[in-house]
């Protein structure tokens, strides 16, 4: 597919010498080995092992068999030119019923990633939870239950103890919209449930456990390292009239849901208002907005599209673009009379809108309310149809589509550095194509493609055109020679 308007298309932009270019991987996605060393049962596992919750019945038990190939895969992005590398570690690995003493093989799974990323001069990005909650804790009620926040303070204690001298940047959480809404609320992701007050109450006990963390890792690691969290905030566009008010609401519950207590240190005021006919938010006890506002170093902004949103005007329109009516779960609990229009083109195979004006909107306006905090890019990719052709030196994917869609979101990073805002870093999403949750392994977002039949890792040419970058911080041409 083509993308359409040419407004951002430039190249021989340079970036700052210490910018990172990254990327990213998530543990579920591309390690395998579900059964080995002692790793414990997830959500995950379960959940696409339950029939019809992913497509085709895939589930991660191979995936990209990361866990055995991380030699190989370490060996890649070193000639790949990548600065740092941003994994998340497998909780059940580590504790494999979610409480306990660590277990030592799968600490020293993750100290080898780490010491090959640095023998490699790659800067090793960690993040603690990117989904894979022990089953054994979702079976007590899992991020609805204030234990599992405890739990996760451990868990960190236990793994900053293990990494914490060598480390560069810990991150809590990933996308705990996600984790919290489309887990609890939508029932799309592991673990399936749709309760629209519980997915609050995850939310505030991810919250919790984000808090922790930090407390824990601070206490225990020995080489001064960053804190973040990375967050997937949305930005949001309103239409017409009701724009400004429908864009109050999802900024609430989407992004200031997690951004007012671990930013700003309270719950926003509307957002308490406006989920009042759900939730009385008593699961917020004395003490936890303190534990839950930690000074951070950096935040994780993952971005992929735009949303637009007005409100819906009267009965019987319960259907947005996104689908969730008013009588079916949704990931916006207490928000049934906000309505998602469908938005211009072009799309991804996702469906989801290429829009990079608006990463550029998103970091201005993250700037603008919390203008002290520096900003990495730790998400940003597409996933397309790629097609794998026979070149001179065996098998090639010329993904045009991918490097103008990176190419795009790069200049709008950098567009954004060039208005003050104190940019540190882009990671693309993925590094290898890989397990994409509820859409399975249908939906190829690496610049390294995988073949999930002999698991023979290709670079795309888009993972070219990124080491160009990464070798140079000058964006290349479309085009490699
Ligand atoms: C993000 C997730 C990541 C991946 C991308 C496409 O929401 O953090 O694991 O699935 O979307």
């Amino acid at each position: 597919m083509t993308s359409g308007s040419t407004d951002y298309r430039d190249s021989g932009l340079v970036f700052p010498e210490s910018f990172v270019f990254g990327s990213a991987t998530a543990s579920y996605q591309v390690e395998g080995a579900v059964r080995e060393d002692g790793r414990g049962q997830s959500i995950w596992d379960t959940f696409s092992h339950t029939p019809g919750r992913v497509l085709n019945g895939d589930t991660g038990d191979v995936a990209d068999d990361h866990y055995h190939r991380v030699e190989e895969d370490l060996d890649l992005m070193k000639r790949l030119n990548l600065g740092a590398y941003r994994f998340s570690i497998a909780w059940p690995r580590i504790q494999p019923t979610g409480r306990g003493p660590a277990n030592q093989a799968g600490l020293d799974f993750y100290s080898r990633l780490v010491d090959g990323l640095l023998e490699r001069g790659i800067t090793p990005v960690a993040t603690l939870y990117h989904w894979d909650l022990p089953q054994a804790l979702e079976d007590e009620g899992g991020w609805t239950n204030r234990e599992t926040a405890l739990a996760f303070g451990e868990y960190a204690r236990l793994v900053g103890h293990a990494l914490g001298d060598r480390v560069a940047v810990w991150t809590t959480l990933n996308e705990p919209w996600c984790a919290a809404y489309l887990g609890y609320a939508l029932g799309e992701h592991a673990p399936g449930r749709t309760e629209p007050r519980a997915s609050f109450q995850a939310a505030h006990h991810l919250n919790l456990a984000h808090g922790l963390a930090v407390q824990a890792l601070r206490a225990v690691v020995t080489n001064d390292p960053q804190f973040s969290v990375t967050l997937n905030l949305h930005a949001l566009r309103g239409d017409g009239p009701t724009g400004a008010e429908a864009v109050r609401r999802i900024d609430a519950i989407g992004n200031r849901v997690f951004t007012g207590p671990m930013l700003h240190g309270t719950y926003p005021a509307d957002l308490l208002e406006d989920t009042a006919s759900i939730t009385d938010w008593s699961f917020v006890l004395e003490g936890d907005t303190e534990i839950i506002h930690q000074k951070l170093d950096v935040l994780g902004v993952n971005y992929y599209s735009t949303s637009l949103v007005r409100m819906r005007n009267g009965a019987g329109d319960a259907g947005g673009a996104d689908g969730h009516g008013e009588f079916d779960a949704s990931p916006w609990p207490s928000a049934d009379d906000v309505e998602f229009l469908p938005q211009p083109g072009p799309f991804t195979s996702m469906g989801w809108n290429i829009e990079p004006s608006g990463l550029e909107e998103l970091l201005l306006a993250v700037r603008a309310e919390f203008p002290e905090m520096p900003l990495m890019v730790t998400e940003n990719g597409v996933a397309f149809e790629d097609v794998v052709t026979e070149g001179e030196r065996g098998r090639v994917v010329h993904d045009d589509d991918r490097i103008d869609y990176l190419r795009r979101h790069l200049t709008a990073a950098h567009r954004a550095l060039a208005a003050g805002v104190d940019l540190r870093g882009y990671f693309v999403w993925s590094l290898l194509d890989n397990f994409e949750w509820s859409f399975g392994y249908s939906m190829r977002f690496g610049i390294v493609r995988v073949d999930f039949d002999t698991l023979e890792r290709i670079p795309k040419d888009s993972a070219h055109w990124y080491a160009q970058l990464a070798a140079t911080r000058t964006i290349p041409e479309a085009r490699l020679g």
